[in-house]
């Protein structure tokens, strides 16, 4: 049966600031439009229930609305808080999942896919929903996994533009005077987020000064940035984002690998590099003039890397 409606949710990037935006600093991110999660909406025969599908990870589940919330995969847990905020009951329909997004390597893939769904299910149900109520929708999910996040993946995921996030205030824009192209390179293993986030928290309780002093000088860095994006200095926000990925090593999320890359780029060219989300693997970005695209890429897939793709970033 074709869809009756087909929904979805991009990518994210962190520019700036990540690990040090769970400390109150600012974090700059932006979406990546051209990777997505995407759900269909196939109406089924009354009696059917909620099934939801994701041949990717092979899963498929018929909701059931009288589970433990506890035991509840992700994605159930999804259905229960949309289903929940409309008092609804579970409507007879397949939300079909397919999702281009890597998972795990700190483009947002999990906050992604939990807003395609949640989008999905809405449009099943018939409603509508503030982009504000689904945030906090997906923030409640996004706990479940990383215990204390900041909320800036599902900020960036949900409302698809690029964020001056600090956590608990309300979302500030940022402009980009002119457009720009990064190179999105993967390590090819990750490390899940909880555990470089849990790793910085006891560097903090153990060496609280230093720690601190790093983290305030992320923030520094992220409003300097801020700035550069808007005046469109690439060649300054280059030097920033590398500056951020030194500050990042001395909070030990970094990796020989990531470091590698970063490395590798710069050499190549590139007017900045560092790692971008939890680290520990995943993935690093590349600011990148145009012409030198091709020699930045050659050097990174030469330098290891699994997957490298250009993803452009907007005047906005
Ligand atoms: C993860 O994408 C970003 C971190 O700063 C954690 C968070 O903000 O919750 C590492």
């Amino acid at each position: 049966m074709p869809p009756d409606v087909s929904v979805s949710a991009p990518a994210k990037i962190i520019l700036f600031g990540e690990h040090a935006v769970v400390y109150g600093e600012p974090a700059i991110a932006v979406p990546v439009t051209a990777l997505r999660a995407q759900v269909e909406i196939h109406p089924a025969e009354p009696g059917a229930g909620l099934v939801i599908e994701s041949p990717k990870t092979r899963h498929r589940f018929v909701y059931h609305p009288e589970d433990d919330p506890e035991a509840q995969s992700t994605l159930e847990y999804v259905a229960r808080l949309v289903l929940a905020h409309f008092g609804a009951d579970p409507p007879d329909v397949t939300l079909h999942l397919a999702s281009r997004i890597p998972i795990g390597r700190g483009l947002g893939s999990g906050a992604a896919v939990a807003t395609a769904v949640a989008r999905g299910l809405v449009g099943a149900l018939g409603e509508t929903i503030a982009p504000d109520a689904l945030n906090s929708i997906i923030y409640e999910v996004e706990k479940r996994h990383h215990g204390t996040p900041s909320g800036i993946d599902n900020t960036v995921v949900v409302y698809e533009k690029p964020v001056f996030f600090v956590r608990g205030q309300p979302i500030e824009d940022v402009r980009v005077r002119a457009q720009f192209s990064l190179l999105v390179a993967d390590t090819g293993y990750s490390t899940p987020t909880h555990v470089p986030v849990g790793d910085v928290r006891r560097l903090m309780e153990r060496k609280p000064e230093r720690t601190q002093q790093v983290v305030a000088r992320i923030g520094e860095i992220t409003r300097a940035a801020r700035e550069a994006l808007g005046a469109g200095q690439f060649k300054r926000l280059g030097d920033l984002m590398t500056e951020n990925h030194d500050q990042l090593q001395r909070l030990t999320v970094s990796s020989i690998e990531l470091d590698l890359l970063c490395d590798s780029a710069l050499m190549a060219g590139a007017h900045g590099a560092k790692m971008s989300g939890g680290g520990r693997g995943g993935n690093m970005i590349a600011l990148v003039d145009n012409h030198r695209v091709e020699p930045v890429m050659s050097a990174l897939y030469a330098a290891g890397a699994e997957r490298v793709i250009k993803t452009r970033v907007s005047a906005h």
